[in-house]
């Protein structure tokens, strides 16, 4: 009998990845955000039996999956990627040689129903990265006011027709609150004018379907993503030894705008890849996924940590999601 994969999701940017970190034997690497592993087993195999991986995931179920493959050198723990001073401090690790953020969510994550990421599948929606905290999906979509709802579904989602939907999300909650993919899939469907609308969960004629706006702007909000990278921003270059390479994959320009500013304006830090690193053509066939990642690489000066409290609220406004394609 073949044995399942562990993840089905497949890391990008790889090739690009091993060139622009220099990853070295006896180097001690952390993977923010492990996912499937991908990249993980990338670092360990690169960082060899005198090299160290610390892999980090919100999301317990990757965490499982790592430690079920027991491998040699990487040490898997379950925590945000701004904890990393601390689990440092707790493994007696001083600095580190390199960094990876691949933000997100992964295809393991989606294509499973229980966790309410994929509007094409229906089940509970959830959408939390660690269902052991925090609040679903469902509960925040029954609390928050219309005006909120709307506007975190223009600026995360780029929706045009997020007032409309969230006047529907509202009227629809008073009668009962929306627990699930389907319901809120209906709803949707029900906002927005029809030519727009594919109608059968997926691309049709080249059209993005509505409700991947809706679901992307709820994810973001309920794992208050840019918060997220915001916080990292600030904690981890100080995690970095000399020369230490931070690296972060961003599928949203919301997010790469935070990274892209956080690089140019932090003294501790030197960019190395003036413009993104975008997919090739060829991995973009083999992965659509990967299509819309963009890559930044800095790496670690002397400087003192910039001024400014962690967890400043994320910027908002939309921007273009189709940015040039561009090599470094
Ligand atoms: C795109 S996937 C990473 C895939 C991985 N690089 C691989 O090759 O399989 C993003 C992962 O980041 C995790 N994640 C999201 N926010 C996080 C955070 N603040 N701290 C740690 N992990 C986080 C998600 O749970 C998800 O598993």
């Amino acid at each position: 009998m073949r044995e399942e994969p562990l993840s089905i999701h497949v890391p990008v940017l790889a090739d690009e990845i091993v060139q622009l970190a220099e990853l070295q034997p006896g180097q001690t690497w952390v993977d923010g955000t492990a996912g499937g592993g991908g990249h993980t087993q990338l670092f360990a195999g690169a960082v060899g039996p005198h090299g160290r991986v610390l892999a980090i995931d919100r999301d317990p179920t990757a965490i499982e999956r790592l430690d079920r493959r027991a491998m040699q050198n990487v040490y898997a723990r379950c925590a945000s990627y701004v904890d990393l001073p601390g689990l440092c401090q707790e493994l007696g690790w001083e600095m580190v040689d390199g960094i990876l953020l691949d933000l997100g969510l992964s295809s393991d994550q989606l294509a499973d129903r229980q966790r309410g990421f994929s509007f094409q599948h229906d089940g509970p929606l959830d959408m939390r990265f660690d269902p052991t905290l925090g609040e679903p999906a469902w509960q925040w979509l029954q609390r928050v006011d219309e005006r909120t709802l709307a506007d975190t579904i223009f600026q995360y989602g780029e929706e045009r027709h997020s007032r409309r939907i969230a006047r529907n999300i509202v009227q629809q909650r008073r009668r009962n609150p929306i627990r699930t993919v389907a319901e809120l899939r209906q709803i949707i469907y029900a906002s927005v004018p029809a030519g727009r609308r594919s109608g059968s969960g997926g691309r049709r004629h080249g059209r993005v379907d509505p409700a991947t706006r809706t679901f992307q702007a709820l994810r973001i909000a309920v794992n208050d993503e840019l918060g997220e990278v915001q916080r990292a921003m600030q904690v981890l270059p100080s995690c970095l030894g000399p020369a230490g390479k931070l690296l972060v994959i961003s599928f949203h320009s919301l997010e790469d705008r935070i990274v892209k500013h956080a690089f140019r304006n932090d003294p501790r830090l030197q960019v190395i890849t003036k413009k993104p690193v975008r997919p090739s053509d060829a991995e973009i066939a083999r992965n659509p996924r990967s299509r819309s990642a963009k890559l930044r690489v800095a790496t670690r000066v002397d400087g003192p940590a910039p001024t400014g409290a962690p967890g400043q609220s994320a910027p908002t406004g939309i921007q273009s999601a189709n940015p040039s394609r561009i090599s470094w």
